[in-house]
């Protein structure tokens, strides 16, 4: 074939293949056999093999899976991707509708999407000129990595849109297993003598997190599309329109979503596809509700890790009856002291389990929990199982009620249980107990993860008292450690090169580490963006911190009491004599028109809600306050500004109009 004429016919292969692709795996309605398809495919990996320069990202012969990679890096999702609130019943959706009324000022009733909780894992997949650029796990919601290599191996996703006229579209969706998929992948494990996975879902997490997309290619994983990140973008008005436009892209869109006038249709549905569920091919642990219109959506928000406008109707947990053997009472990082069962090992939906939560001690009085007891256990989804309730009828004769201790079970400190909360607490922040979680917490992985200092190996180290607070950490001398049981010269010098390199931690590791209540993951990562230096969020008020979106009251009380706390301060000290200095990762926003400013929006705006212009401000790189302080930089000041305008005048503050703002966005300085 000429040169010409072969590049004229990939062009025509890929268009076909990706038809026929979309048919097989999208519409379920293929139009050819699977060799006449083998056949158009082996004809295009032919020219290809040719002419090697002519290979597109989003020629169907990417999706087999190429180079082995090293780990995966990561990704910041430009729109946090966040998490649902859960429900149970009728009634947790007729209250959910009845809060939306409240906060929308509103009578008329709402209608809504109702989608199958699909139960597999979340991802985003960033559309490029309609070209898949970028696959990545949700992550904590604000940073995933990037799986793009092993998402091109999942057939339902198209590698190119048709038709698509944005220039930069992110979708979020569930990628999963089906049962049969499962059940033949497990088969062929039990054959080759590899552990088998325990369900559906966790299949589909490991098939994803191989750094040999080859291998992820050999697993029979699918997608559905559910969202994306800036519905404004698509220029649908409601959720159910998305949904059809998502389709024509050719993207894969679940047949069993149904939109619902009213909150009842809503609730009639969840009857439906509980009792449809086992019916399903794949697994789907409840069901989604979503508020329809955008502009609703836009009005009614989200909080820290959920939006307002939906709710997720969970399934009733799987349950199985066995019996109470022993409590034994854990001390946790933050001092609060938690009952834990060891029951006699159940299966409970293909799971043993052997011990379970009894949470705390109110919880224990209401179950009127008893030694011996028989009780009721469930698991639902990932959470660890926890007991519904006893059974009475065969409680053993004479059996003891279950009661919290008066002591700390570590240090014999007198426990506390302030009024109106459910929890015991040691109180002694020198608890032996306390110290050694916030040491086990400080180097595992979603502390330092500092390679070397395993739970065991702090639990040794904290015995011997070579550790106690967490700056001794860096403190570990070589000979000392080389010289201790199952420790030698080689694990002692990796220990210390581990430890150089976790002198250095991103400033959201840090704080993540330190163990601050309220103060995870997805907080730290805030703060981080907030704050510039350690130094910056040492000096920060409770009202600077509250004045970050997406973080509450009571982690900002629990932050400014533990910055306030001398003993807090000593130790950051020490951290800084061991020549630990967290660092401020390079961000993107700092090329943004926002950059640096804080705003405060006060008066009437009448081009934008609120909502529409914090996610503006937020998305271009900049921070919203709530007050006129010392930090704000600026003030849009809409129709009948009162008092903050008055104030912010007073300091000489930046005052903006909601058409210079507007234009500010576009990178025109406002004078
Ligand atoms: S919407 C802001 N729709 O459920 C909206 N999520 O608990 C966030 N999921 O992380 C998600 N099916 O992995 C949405 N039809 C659906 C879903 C769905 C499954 C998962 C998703 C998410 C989790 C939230």
């Amino acid at each position: 074939m000429k040169r010409m004429d072969a590049e004229k016919r990939l062009a025509e292969l890929r268009q076909i293949l990706a038809e026929h692709a979309h048919r097989y795996y999208v519409l379920d309605d293929p139009l050819i056999s699977d060799g006449e398809y083998d056949r158009l495919f082996q004809e295009l990996l032919q020219i290809e093999e040719k002419y090697p320069d002519w290979v597109t990202p989003d020629s169907p012969s990417q999706r087999v899976g190429g180079a082995v990679l090293d780990k995966f890096e990561q990704v910041e999702h430009r729109i946090p991707m966040l998490s649902l609130e859960n429900g149970f019943d009728d009634q947790d959706l007729r209250d959910f509708e009845e809060r939306l009324l409240r906060y929308l000022r509103r009578e008329e009733p709402l209608s809504y999407m109702a989608e199958p909780k699909l139960d597999g894992l979340a991802v985003e997949l960033v559309y490029e000129e309609g070209v898949f650029v970028l696959g990545s796990t949700r992550g904590n919601g604000i940073v995933g990595e990037d799986i793009t290599a092993q998402l091109k191996t999942v057939s339902s996703i198209p590698l190119r849109l048709q038709n698509s006229s944005i220039s930069r579209l992110e979708v979020r969706g569930e990628v999963f297993m089906e049962h049969s998929g499962f059940a033949a992948l497990n088969e062929q494990r039990a054959q080759e003598g590899e552990p088998l996975f325990a369900n559906p879902r966790n299949a589909a997490a490991g098939s994803l997190r191989q750094l040999d997309p080859k291998i992820t290619a050999r697993r029979p994983l699918r997608f559905f599309v559910y969202g994306v990140s800036q519905p404004s973008l698509t220029g649908c008005t409601d959720q159910q329109k998305m949904f059809s436009f998502l389709a024509d892209l050719g993207l894969p869109v679940n047949a069993h979503i149904r939109y619902c006038p009213d909150i009842e249709t809503v609730i009639k549905r969840l009857a439906e596809l509980t009792a449809m569920r086992h019916d399903l091919p794949y697994e789907i642990d409840g069901m989604v509700v979503k508020v329809n219109d955008f502009s609703l959506q836009e009005r009614l928000g989200a909080k820290a890790r959920a939006p307002r406008w939906a709710i997720a109707c969970k399934f009733p947990a799987v349950q199985a009856t066995t019996q109470i053997m022993s409590v034994e009472f854990q001390v946790g990082r933050t001092g609060a002291v938690t009952p834990v069962a060891s029951l006699v090992p159940v299966d409970v939906g293909g799971v043993i389990v052997s011990r379970a939560t009894l949470h705390n001690g109110e919880e224990i009085e209401r179950k009127d929990l008893h030694l011996g007891d028989t009780v009721l256990i469930q698991r639902a989804g990932d959470v660890i199982p926890e007991i519904v309730k006893a059974v009475p009828e065969k409680r053993p004769a004479g059996a003891q009620v279950i009661t919290m201790p008066e002591r700390c079970p570590v240090c014999d400190h007198r426990l506390e249980k302030p009024e109106g909360e459910a929890v015991t607490r040691c109180p002694n922040p020198h608890c032996p107990a306390q110290r050694l979680r916030a040491l086990v917490h400080f180097c595992s992985k979603s502390g330092l993860d500092i390679d070397g200092m395993g739970k065991k190996s702090v639990e040794q180290l904290f015995a011997l008292k070579l550790i106690q607070d967490l700056p001794d950490v860096f403190l570990l001398q070589y000979e000392k450690l080389a010289s201790l049981d199952g420790w030698g010269e080689k694990s002692a010098h990796k220990l210390l090169e581990a430890l150089e390199d976790a002198k250095k931690p991103s400033l959201s590791r840090f704080l993540a580490a330190l163990g601050i209540r309220y103060v995870g993951e997805v907080t730290a990562a805030l703060l981080e963006r907030t704050f510039k230096s350690l130094e910056q969020f040492i000096a920060a008020s409770e009202a600077d911190l509250l004045a970050i979106e997406g973080i509450g009251e009571q982690a900002a009380r629990s932050i400014a009491e533990y910055n306030d706390d001398p003993s807090v301060q000593q130790m950051f000290a020490r951290f800084r004599e061991a020549g630990v200095h967290p660092q401020i990762a390079v961000q993107s926003e700092e090329k943004l028109p926002l950059s640096g400013e804080v705003l405060l929006f006060t008066g009437t705006l009448k081009l934008l809600s609120r909502n529409e212009a914090k996610k503006l401000v937020k998305e271009n790189g900049g921070q919203i306050t709530s007050g006129v302080t010392k930090k704000m930089t600026c003030l849009v000041a809409g129709e009948k500004a009162g008092s903050k305008l008055k104030k912010a005048e007073k300091l000489g503050k930046k005052i903006l109009s909601e058409e210079e703002f507007l234009q500010m966005l576009k990178g025109e300085a406002a004078e």
